[in-house]
């Protein structure tokens, strides 16, 4: 396996300074982003596979590592992904052995709690119908999913990218959600970040973020509700608001809550920066930080950023600038990047997804001022596969998913070995 050699001779001191959420205190600025990996177990639910996937990042060195989505009802499940049950105690031991391990290993970890959406996040509820708030179509061009570069992988692969993304490019026209209904889902998801805190975690996330119900409720681009749920942005928050106000209600005073938030969304009449910064200094009273994601997922192009580095640094400035609380931001696999940004006052933590699932020990190793793995966006392996349904892989690292076979993994021989808890 060629590594990627990188100028590493700082140790960057900068990204080892621990940073407190709410109630939390990370030992660094290296977080790993929400990844689902399409590897739960029979019945929907967390298994070795998992715990493993997201331990090994853990003992990598990322302080603080995002789950994979918690699927918040049976009735909501996704198009495309499979993302475990968090809705009864039924799914806890699973979920509280994922917290133990990964704590073992020394890091924090959140839930990222979603709502399901109408794209390829659907909430299929009862009738099989995919629910937003306003039934608006959701196109997408395949020719804008990946990058010319990663385009290029593909074909000499001898795969036909336009029919890959067909598969996955079946979204029904959503129906308009009821008031009934959107109550529900507020419940519901409160009771998931509930759940997720008797499972021993540290906290949780709402994602709001590309394209999924409550992201749909901020834009104006796709709410055109006349009621209490659009319009204003008072009107418009309600669906957040009600979720984070009632999980606070459940939660105690150590656990952090936050949501995911994409930076920009990147379409005609989508939220700016500048729009999504005025909804984040509404929402701030309510959450302990902001994730940041960007664009919308059915225009993936926004979403996953095929080829640069940093991208979303500037416009997660632009809401770093109007809250207090920390931001968290997406696809900084640089380290150089990284501590500039936060240094400049322009994020408080650098997070990626790829970055970690090709080389897990990579905060480490920048740590170490060793030569690590590098993503290459070639989504071959990770978005092209969980795309249809097909567990995770990458096209560098042959361990993903298969961590759970390394012997040394074993939370017998993490440094914490007594990470249990009784609530
Ligand atoms: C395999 C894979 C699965 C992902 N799953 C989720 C998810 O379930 N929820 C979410 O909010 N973002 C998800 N993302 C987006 C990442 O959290 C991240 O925002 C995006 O990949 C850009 O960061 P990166 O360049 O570091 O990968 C996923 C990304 C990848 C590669």
């Amino acid at each position: 396996m060629t590594e990627t050699k990188q100028n590493t001779s700082e140790n960057y001191p900068e990204l080892f300074q621990p940073l407190k959420i709410g109630p939390v205190e990370i030992k660094n600025r290296f977080a790993m982003s929400p990844t689902c990996i399409d590897a739960i177990e029979p019945g929907g639910f967390v298994g070795d596979r998992i715990i493993y996937f997201f331990a090994a990042r853990a003992r990598g060195g990322a302080g603080l590592i995002f789950t994979l989505p918690a699927e918040i009802e049976p009735n909501i499940t996704s198009v495309k992904y499979m993302n475990p049950w968090l809705y009864n105690s039924l799914h806890l031991p699973g979920w509280s052995e994922l917290a133990e391990t990964i704590h073992a290993w020394g890091a924090k970890s959140f839930v990222e709690v979603s709502p399901g959406g109408p794209g390829r996040l659907g909430a299929l509820l009862g009738d099989g119908n995919a629910l937003a708030p306003s039934p608006v179509p959701i196109n997408m061009d395949p020719e804008l999913v990946v990058s010319k570069k990663a385009r290029k992988l593909w074909e000499k692969r001898g795969l036909d990218l336009e029919a890959h993304y067909h598969i996955q490019n079946v979204y029904p026209m959503p129906k308009e959600i009821t008031v009934e209904e959107i109550h529900r889902i507020e419940d519901q998801v409160a009771n998931t970040v509930y759940l997720s805190e008797q499972a021993g975690f540290d906290g949780a996330e709402v994602h709001t973020a590309h394209g999924v119900l409550g992201a749909n409720f901020l834009s104006p681009y796709t709410n055109l509700r006349k009621d209490e749920y659009g319009g204003s942005m008072e009107n418009r928050t309600r669906f957040t608001r009600n979720i984070l106000e009632r999980a606070r209600r459940k939660i105690s005073k150590n656990f952090a809550l936050g949501i995911r938030i994409s930076a920009a969304e990147h379409v005609p009449g989508g939220l700016t920066a500048e729009e999504t910064a005025e909804i984040c200094q509404y929402l701030e009273p309510y959450v302990d930080f902001f994730d940041l994601s960007n664009g919308v997922h059915h225009e993936s192009h926004t979403f996953m950023i095929p080829d640069e580095d940093g991208t979303v640094i500037e416009e997660g400035a632009v809401i770093k600038r109007a809250v207090k609380v920390p931001v968290i931001t997406p696809s900084i696999h640089n380290p150089e990047l990284g501590r500039k940004a936060i240094l400049e006052g322009k994020t408080d933590m650098m997070a990626s997804s790829r970055q970690l699932i090709v080389d897990p020990d990579y905060p480490n190793k920048v740590r170490e001022g060793k030569s690590y793995r590098k993503c290459i966006k070639c989504l071959l392996g990770c978005t092209g596969r969980i795309d249809i349904g097909l567990p995770l892989r990458c096209e560098l690292n042959p361990d993903v998913l298969l961590e759970y076979r390394d012997p040394e993994l074993d939370r017998r021989n993490a440094p914490n070995k007594k990470t249990f808890t009784i609530r």
